[in-house]
């Protein structure tokens, strides 16, 4: 008999959900259906988020949407969507096999209300639904939705209808992540997904003018990597018993690692999709080959591993 490969056991629990492995797509970077289903196996990843979709067709902003700035990106996209009930009928039955998570936005509490009743018509593949609420409330101009806690646990309650577990994607955009993300919590949250991108501008060098149409945009990539790591981190200091999805600049096994090591239960690969479209399944394979390497035998034991004072990856006597 040969010897036994060293092997991890990958699977992780977001509340009621259970996933074999803890790598997904980030909303907005792999489209809303199959589009990246020629380059990597979608049923492979933990989940797959798609686009942030709202109750009804919205076309997104004007070009130019999206440019490189320094090592990350920016964007304004402005969440061009077909609307739930246009992404049910033509592009969720694609998907099958695929454990699908949701995304809806809005722009007030009922425009979220009204995506989520219509995201609980969807079958049992959407396993979760996550709630963008980096979205500007119009509602007598409110500013946005996850920088304030009373606000982003309106929108949490009234997206119940949904009838699936409720994954409340926050902003670090703000120094009261801690308190909005226990204010979502307490109104049903049963994750949260820190963190979205960072408010960014880039103008043109010719014309000393911003380059996106939008004017700003969200900034993602590498650069936000610590800003997401400090978030979760904060996030599980504060409330440990919360499941965390980090979220920011992943590009590899060690960077999806270190958002775990700070509390998260499961990663997102977003910005590196564009370089890359099979970066959530090389992301996937580069983690399990660095928590073999370093003696991890399971991710339950290796989650919130940084906030131990026995900190090396695979406990004491190991790694
Ligand atoms: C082009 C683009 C579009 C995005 N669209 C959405 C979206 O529709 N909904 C959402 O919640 N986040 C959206 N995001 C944010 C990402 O899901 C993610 O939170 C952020 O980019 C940070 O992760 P990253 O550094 O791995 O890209 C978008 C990001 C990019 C780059």
């Amino acid at each position: 008999m040969g010897r036994a490969r060293a092997d991890v056991d990958l699977r992780t629990t977001i509340g009621s959900v259970h996933l074999p492995n803890p790598v997904m797509t980030a909303a907005g970077t792999a489209g809303h259906g199959a589009e990246l289903a020629g380059h990597l196996d979608l049923a492979a990843l933990g989940a797959h988020v798609v686009k942030s979709l709202s109750a009804d067709p919205w076309p997104g902003n004007a070009s130019p949407r999206v440019t490189a700035a320094g090592a990350g990106m920016l964007n304004a996209v402005g969440l061009q969507g077909p609307g739930v009930a246009a992404w049910l009928a033509d592009d969720l039955p694609a998907l099958a096999g695929v454990r699908v998570v949701a995304s809806i936005w809005g722009r007030s509490v009922d425009e979220y209300r009204r995506a989520a009743e219509a995201v609980a018509a969807a079958g049992e593949r959407v396993v979760a639904v996550e709630i963008n609420l980096s979205c500007p409330n119009l509602e007598g101009r409110r500013g946005i939705f996850a920088h304030d806690p009373d606000r982003a646990a309106e929108v949490v309650a009234a997206v119940a209808v949904c009838a699936r577990p409720r994954w409340a994607k926050l902003s670090a955009n703000t120094d009261r992540i801690v308190e909005v993300a226990r204010a979502v919590h307490a109104a049903g949250a049963d994750a949260v997904t820190v963190a979205n991108t960072l408010l960014g501008m880039v103008l043109d060098r010719r014309t000393c003018r911003p380059v996106l149409a939008a004017g700003g945009g969200g900034y993602s990539g590498p650069p936000i990597h610590p800003v997401a790591v400090r978030a979760v981190y904060d996030v599980h200091a504060a409330l440990p018993e919360l499941p965390i999805v980090g979220v920011g600049g992943v590009v590899d096994g060690w960077t999806a690692a270190e958002l775990l090591a700070a509390g998260a239960q499961a990663v997102q690969v977003g910005t590196a999709s564009f370089a890359d479209p099979r970066a959530p399944r090389r992301v996937l394979d580069d983690l399990q080959r660095w928590l073999i390497g370093h003696g991890v035998r399971s991710l339950d034991e290796f989650i919130g591993c940084a906030h131990r004072a026995d900190a090396r990856p695979g406990g004491p006597g190991r790694g």
